[in-house]
């Protein structure tokens, strides 16, 4: 079933959209010829830094003993929050995010002071031999305690529509339920790095694995006290960000440049992996309620939904995070009433921070829950609920009250129940389990509806810098960052299309401050949407010039050119791109435009909790196969199907990737990456070794991934549509067929509730509550028997 979508736009060039190119850094990747930061060669007489962490959790710190330290043999210095010559302060949007603490804790492995010496080696060890005491307070941990005791890093927030109580309560049935949904570590294949080499007039160049170097810039430049032209900001390719470097790739740039401010040397800093899952923030953990009421069919009529997101110390973007939450908390399902509140509870843990789909995972998570309870409890197929409960035209205007205008996914859904076969599948899957005590097959079908553009206005802007030099040659700088998504091939072949040339005369590397600024980051899946339309204006820019100038030139009317297939074709004659260049730029015509764009018609309204904070939406579906193992837990997933909408494929080899990645991360998340605290609040789960990310053997023994063949009805790129994120939330087919599988103990009358990740454990769990429930209706049943038999 797995097939490319290969047919392109009309009247394009070869070698451009909706072709497979390979990414841009694949060959490289795989040969080791990539360049990350610590691959590159250290100046001269660099210096690295490396930070001493907080022993406690929460408390004071009463006196620091550094004598121990600065006496090894190549330790140069050691820099606490009292050198910061600007502000110690590195949040990107509120405040509260600090560099190094200077008096109070309030997470374990806090960064307090900075070591910088002579090697790596010898900054760790040095850091280690520093002599810190503390008075230690009481934590906060839990998240039920932080709710009680209204312990917020940002006030709540809520959507409202009509009365949802009266609507719960007139329902005829009502059921309730609450779900613990885990947080992740991104685990980046390179961990956070930086570099920090002082300029000769005072300033800095920063090289850093950020997704977001213009805030890397501004943060600099806040914590020197300079000027931001004083700092630039380079990045070339990052091993992996997820949202993990939208925030917090920033400190560590910080602190290699106040290294280099003060010894007027390179620093570079880089974290090692078990500091990496101590220091820096994760997924956040939501602990959700719900409350829905429903007709006889299983429509819905109202909703009471309360999510809370685990913040950790800190405000860091939790609040843009918990608002994409409750965006989510619907899904693809019309709540005709509805009041979904969202929580930003204060924990003293590390600041939890952007995460692939950036909340909406953990907001969408409990509509499916809905939707699935719902089923169980009036003995349905999970399946007719959900496609019941789907926006339709009249049923279209979500809890913040933009309108739903793309109705696709009851297309998607019909296209996989034949060419996935799901209602034999799952006849079959029924009749396996009826005779099968100890394996049994779950299977679920769930839709992913996600709302694509940054939902803080401003950000939605990107800017791009398209250079032709004179022999035909294209070099692209634009706003975003490379992470391994393959954002710089697809604007290389936005630009290529633009000018009707090949791929290969263009070039798109390092992302760089001092050439497009004031970007925003990475992020939100917009990276092409916005990148690439910025890149396009800017071509298109200089097509303009290029086609006036050859009109008078050649003496031809303007409509009669065209560039087609590495040439320009008039009237009278052709020439090839080169040989326009090169006659342009002799004929003194600009070859280069920066390029420009923000998104149009999006807005959000706060106080009113309404708007349309998305520019469209993004859809896929996703059909799991699982197997579970009832005496132990342990799970397999043995088939997946995945139908997903891309628009108009730019690159679908890069979309499949995408889309197999992310639904793949989604399945670990949920599945067996289980980040755990001791009750100190200290991070027990910080290696390979106690945190397992997907395996190669975890990969579905069949896995097929289709692309759905539909542009983007808004006017995106060449009618794409965003792909980074969407897929991530398809991994939740998984966790819904596990509960599938279990409820078949009870005949599918009841599916306990599965808290993530739904380790072997914890599905042994939901299995013994399960039977329980079992066995306590059969004695039900023959206590009503034995009843009957008395009244006779
Ligand atoms: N794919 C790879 N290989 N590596 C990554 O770090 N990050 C994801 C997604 N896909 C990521 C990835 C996240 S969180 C986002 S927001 C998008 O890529 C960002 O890139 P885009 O906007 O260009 O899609
Ligand atoms: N997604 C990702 N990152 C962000 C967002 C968002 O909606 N808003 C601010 N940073
Ligand atoms: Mo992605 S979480 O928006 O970096």
């Amino acid at each position: 079933m797995r097939h490319f979508k290969t047919d392109k736009p009309s009247g394009l060039a070869k070698n451009a959209i909706g072709q497979s190119f390979a990414h841009e850094s694949a060959l490289k990747q795989v040969t080791g010829k990539a360049i990350y930061i610590d691959d590159k060669p250290e100046a001269i007489n660099s210096l690295h830094a490396y930070p001493v962490l907080s022993t406690i959790t929460c408390g004071h710190i009463v006196s620091i003993d550094t004598r121990d330290a600065l006496s090894v043999t190549g330790v140069v210095d050691i820099y606490s929050a009292k050198d910061i010559p600007g502000k110690n302060d590195v949040s990107p949007v509120f405040s509260g995010d600090i560099l190094l603490a200077d008096d109070k804790i309030e997470y374990h492995s806090q960064p307090i002071l900075l070591v910088v010496a002579s090697s790596y080696q010898i900054a760790r060890t040095a850091a280690r031999k520093v002599k810190i005491e503390y008075q230690e307070t009481a934590t906060v941990l839990d998240i039920k305690q932080a709710m009680a005791e209204q312990h917020w890093v940002r006030p709540p927030h809520a959507l409202h529509r009509g009365e949802p109580k009266k609507a719960i309560n007139d329902a005829k049935h009502q059921i309730n339920g609450e779900l613990y949904v885990g947080g992740q570590e991104h685990f980046y294949l390179e961990g956070q790095v930086s570099t920090a080499t002082p300029t000769e007039d005072g300033g800095m160049f920063i090289e850093s694995s950020s997704q977001h170097p213009s805030e890397v810039q501004h943060l600099v430049a806040k914590i020197l006290n300079k000027p931001f032209n004083y700092v630039t900001v380079e990045m070339r390719r990052m091993g992996g960000g997820f949202g993990g470097k939208e925030t917090q790739a920033a400190p560590w740039a910080c602190l290699a440049a106040l290294a280099a401010f003060y010894t007027g040397k390179s620093v570079k800093i880089r974290l090692a992996r078990g500091d990496d899952f101590k220091v820096t923030g994760k997924r956040h953990p939501f602990y959700n309620t719900y409350q829905v009421g429903f007709d006889d069919d299983g429509l819905i009529t109202g909703v009471d939904i309360d999510i809370n997101g685990y913040c950790g110390y800190s405000a860091d973007l939790s609040d843009a995070i918990v608002d994409r939450a409750l965006f989510h908390a619907d899904n693809a399902y019309y709540y005709p009433a509805a009041h979904i509140n969202g929580n930003r509870c204060k924990t003293n843990t590390v600041s939890n921070t952007a995460f692939r789909g950036f909340g909406g995972p953990q907001g969408m998570i409990v509509a499916e829950q809905i939707v699935d309870d719902i089923a169980y409890y009036l003995g349905k197929d999970p399946l007719q609920i959900r496609k019941l409960n789907l926006y339709t035209p009249g049923r279209d205007i979500t809890p913040y009250k933009q309108k739903v205008e793309q109705f696709i996914l009851q297309d998607m859904i019909a296209k996989m129940e034949v060419e996935a076969d799901y209602w034999a599948r799952k006849a079959s899957i029924e009749n396996f389990n009826q005779h099968s005590p100890i394996i049994k097959k779950g299977l679920s079908l769930t839709p992913v509806k996600f709302g694509i553009s940054f939902t803080v206005q401003h950000l939605n802007q990107a800017g791009a810098l398209v250079v032709i030099y004179a022999d035909g040659s294209v070099h692209v700088n634009h706003g975003g960052t490379e992470m391994g998504q393959g954002l710089h091939t697809k604007i290389a072949q936005i630009v290529a299309q633009a000018f009707s040339i090949d791929m290969q005369h263009v070039l798109v590397n390092a992302t760089r401050t001092d050439k497009v600024p004031n970007t925003s980051p990475t992020a939100a899946s917009s990276g092409t949407d916005l990148n690439g339309m910025a890149a396009l204006n800017a071509a298109n820019t200089i097509k303009e010039r290029l086609l006036t100038f050859a009109s008078e030139h050649f003496a031809v009317k303007a409509d009669s050119l065209q560039l087609v297939n590495n040439q320009l074709i008039h009237e009278k004659g052709k020439i090839s791109f080169p040989e326009l260049i090169n006659l342009a730029y002799l004929n003194r015509i600009s070859l280069s435009s920066t390029g420009f764009y923000a998104t149009p018609e999006i807005y959000y309204d706060r106080e009113k909790a309404e708007g349309n904070p998305f520019f469209y939406y993004a859809y896929g579906i996703a059909l799991s196969e699982v197997e579970v193992d009832v005496l132990t837990g342990e799970n397999s997933v043995t088939r997946v199907d995945i139908l997903h909408d891309v628009g108009n494929s730019i690159n679908p080899a890069l979309d499949i990737g995408q889309i197999e990645g992310g639904f793949i991360q989604g399945m670990g998340w949920l599945t067996t990456e289980d980040l755990s605290w001791n009750d100190k609040g200290q991070l027990a789960s910080n290696a390979p070794a106690t945190y397992k990310i997907p395996a190669i053997g975890d990969t579905p023994a069949e896995f097929n991934v289709t692309l759905y063949d539909s542009q983007n009805p808004a006017t995106t790129v060449f009618k794409s549509k965003a792909v980074g994120e969407p897929p991530f939330m398809l991994g939740i087919s998984v966790w819904s067929a596990l509960r599938n599988a279990v409820a078949s103990i009870t005949d599918y009358q009841f599916a306990p509730s599965l808290n993530t990740p739904a380790t072997a454990e914890c599905i042994l769990g939901a299995v013994q509550v399960a039977q329980e429930w079992l066995q306590a209706q059969k004695k039900e049943g023959s206590e009503q028997g034995q009843q009957g038999v008395d009244d006779a």
